[in-house]
């Protein structure tokens, strides 16, 4: 008879219910045989569940053993698999009540000396588990992740094979884990440090009020990568729904320090040389990428045009959807990837284009190459460009009088309030931001007035806006009105809007 315990395959961020069937043979060869579509990570397993076996003092019999990872045509990846073979193994020798386990989903990695290692995917797990009226088996060191998943969940979040074998005979129990919040150092970088460039703070805030994309163009040292990292100090936190889609894709990527979550929202920032894999996910394993782990989020491109041009481009998709789909021969894997792109690049190559009595030795090719290498669609993603020109000494030198991150962080707040509050109310609760609004809805909430019509029709025949630049204007412009505390959109939201977007530094 065959013995059978319950764990995931994880397909995005989706935990997929699968089988581990475990028949130890009456002859045959004394062999361990995996089947039903397993990576390399999970043969391997065997060999690791033999040596944790062996070092808990149970030793498995000298006859053919078979595993099966039902359904078999689902591909299987990870390491997580080890310890529900184990499982399956102990039941079938006797080591543990057989009944002890259909209660129960398990997942966790072994050592050789059968300790359990701490494993990604435990928060989506713990969730599954939960949706299925079932308690969760799991390494001691991810028990805080599971304890999220709620109150009424049994987890039992072991160090070690033997202490399990000790909780499920009901000699010494494990203790449950307490869900845990991550202490992060209080004091982000703050805006009050940035003298002057009061353009590229309002676009700042604006940005960080509506969610929207921005690009800032600038010499070396005006401070474009310091304006950037300190966004983060005028988000609001993650709200419950946002922190645990943030925290299940941190959990994924095995990137949930302690099993504790955090309400800060994610600021990834990779460097140029990011491969495309590294960016929007996949690789060797399917993986969540950089757009996904920035998922609620900011994503930010430092020196833009230095990244590779495809990589750039693969980023135009999760850019309009919202998610990323990474295609295998046998999966499709799809990853929410909604995050806000903030890029800063200098104008040309040697930096200075533009800068009034600086002439660049290449001419206008200097900066016409540079800004090449952004392609056209992908700059029509990005609602606010700006230009940060350099600060002058005098202004350096001068008494510094910038306004602090937390005032800047309240208007954002309010504005945030403003729009879920109407999402809310036309029947969307999961939108949060006028950037994530679709086509009609941002249509619907913004309803310029007539003058403000005319405006956008004139601009838009002038500077032959596409249509997805019209929406992006419009959902900036009911952005600005939210700041403003304005109920409708008019004429003065529509020309900064437009001001932004038109705000040609790359041509
Ligand atoms: N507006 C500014 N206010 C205060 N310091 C600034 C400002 N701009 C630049 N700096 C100083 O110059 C340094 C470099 O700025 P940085 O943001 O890296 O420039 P960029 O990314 O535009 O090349 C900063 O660390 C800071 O010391
Ligand atoms: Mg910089």
């Amino acid at each position: 008879m065959a013995t059978r315990v319950q764990t995931v395959a994880f397909q995005g961020i989706e935990a997929v219910p699968v089988d581990v069937q475990v028949q130890i043979a009456t002859g045959g060869l004394p062999i361990l045989v995996i089947v039903g579509l397993p990576d390399k990570a999970v043969k391997e397993s065997g060999e690791r569940v033999r040596a944790a076996l062996t070092a808990s003092g149970l030793s498995l019999p000298a006859r053919r053993i078979i595993v099966n990872l039902a359904p078999a045509d689902l591909p299987k990846e990870g390491s997580h698999y080890d310890l529900p073979i184990a499982l399956g193994l102990m039941a079938a020798i006797g080591a543990i009540p057989n009944d002890a386990l259909s209660g129960h989903m398990a997942l966790g990695e072994l050592g050789l000396d059968g300790r359990l290692a701490p494993t990604a995917g435990v928060l989506p797990a713990a969730i599954a588990a939960h949706a299925r009226d079932l308690g969760i088996i799991c390494p001691e060191p991810s028990g805080p992740e599971a304890a999220w998943a709620g109150e009424e969940i049994d987890i039992i979040a072991a160090e070690s094979l033997l202490a399990l074998v000790n909780h499920l005979g009901g000699y010494q129990l494990c203790s449950r884990p307490v869900a845990r919040r991550r202490l992060l150092p209080a004091g982000l970088p703050d805006l009050a440090e940035v003298r002057g460039q009061d353009v590229a703070r309002r676009a700042l805030e604006v940005a960080a009020a509506g969610g929207h994309n921005l690009l800032m163009i600038g010499p070396p040292g005006a401070g474009k990568s310091m304006l950037a990292l300190r966004l983060p100090s005028i988000l609001p936190p993650l709200n419950p729904r946002e922190l645990l889609d943030v925290s299940m894709i941190q959990s994924i990527a095995g990137e949930l320090a302690d099993g504790a979550l955090s309400d800060r929202r994610p600021f990834r920032a990779p460097h140029h040389s990011a491969s495309m894999a590294a960016l929007v996910g996949g690789g060797l394993k399917v993986r969540p990428g950089e757009v996904s782990l920035a998922h609620n989020g900011i994503l930010f491109l430092d020196e833009l045009p230095e990244f590779t041009p495809s990589v750039l481009d693969s980023l135009r998709q999760p850019l309009e959807a919202g998610e990323t789909v990474i295609a295998r021969a046998n999966t499709r894997v799809t990853f929410p990837a909604r995050f806000q792109l903030v890029a800063a690049m200098n104008p040309c190559k040697c930096g200075l284009a533009g800068t009034p009595g600086h002439t660049c030795k290449r001419g206008d090719a200097c900066a016409a190459d540079y800004q090449g290498r952004i392609s056209g669609p992908f700059l029509d993603r990005i609602d606010i460009r700006i230009d940060v020109p350099a600060v002058s000494v005098a202004d350096m030198i001068g008494p510094a009088s910038s306004e602090p991150s937390a005032a800047v962080a309240a208007r954002v707040a309010g504005a945030r309030e403003r729009q879920r509050q109407r999402f809310l109310e036309r029947g969307h609760p999961g939108i949060f931001t006028n950037a994530a609004a679709g086509p009609t809805l941002i249509e619907a909430v913004a309803n310029p007035d007539q003058e403000s019509q005319n405006l956008l029709l004139q601009a838009a025949e002038r500077f032959s806006l596409s249509a997805r630049a019209y929406h992006r204007v419009l959902k900036v412009a009911r952005t600005l009105a939210d700041l403003g505390g304005a109920e409708k959109v008019a004429r003065p939201h529509i020309a900064e809007a437009l001001s932004y977007r038109l705000n040609l530094g790359v041509s």
